[in-house]
């Protein structure tokens, strides 16, 4: 190849990279506002992000059983899947459990994980009102609230979780 056309075709080569630096590669499409909205669903273990509604443990209670109880044990406990109940006290044992009662350190977190991952497999056909019913009754099987407390984005963040301050930062 002459050195001419070898510039011409480096010439080419860098033109057509750069115009589809530009562009971007040409695929997918632009995310919209909505659709974005709609994935932007992130409740922070300070409560930011909580949705308006509200629950009881009491109305929970019948809900767990339906879509919780088949995976988590009557109760949470003795089910196939993770133990929610139970545990506090026994993390610096020679047999710690860890549940949502005795390991989550923030309630808040508990709501931001029922709603976008359970029910397994079906994620998603809770109201808010009823993850905060769920959310209670998990709260009030592990002894941290009453029955009937009426849990809420306000009242969620303020739930004390007896492991709060039991993570400590690492050097890194
Ligand atoms: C078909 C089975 C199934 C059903 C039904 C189900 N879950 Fe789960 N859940 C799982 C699995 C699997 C995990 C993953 C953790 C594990 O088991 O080790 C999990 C994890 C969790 C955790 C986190 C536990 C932890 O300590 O990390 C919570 C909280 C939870 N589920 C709540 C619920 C609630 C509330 C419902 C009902 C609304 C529900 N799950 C229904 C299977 C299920």
């Amino acid at each position: 190849m002459s050195t001419f056309k070898g510039l011409v075709l480096a010439g080419l080569l860098l033109g057509s990279w750069a115009h589809a630096d530009e562009l971007g590669p040409g695929l997918g499409e632009p995310v919209s506002h909505r659709a974005l909205s709609e994935m932007d669903f992130t409740v922070l273990p300070n409560g930011d992000g909580l949705p308006a509604g509200q629950g009881t443990a009491l109305l929970g209670s019948a809900l767990y059983d339906q879509h919780c109880a088949s995976c988590h044990g009557e109760a949470g406990v003795g089910g196939a899947n993770a133990a929610l109940v139970g545990g506090v006290g026994s993390l610096d044992t020679d047999r710690p459990l860890k549940t949502v009662g005795s390991f989550w350190p923030y309630a808040p977190t508990i709501f931001d994980y029922v709603r976008r991952s359970m029910p397994y497999p079906s994620p998603g056909i809770l109201t808010d009102s009823e993850v905060y019913s769920v959310t209670a009754y998990l709260l009030f099987l592990n002894g941290m609230i009453k029955e009937d407390v009426v849990v809420s984005a306000t009242t969620l963040p303020r739930v004390n979780m007896p492991n709060r301050d039991g993570f400590v930062l690492g050097e890194r």
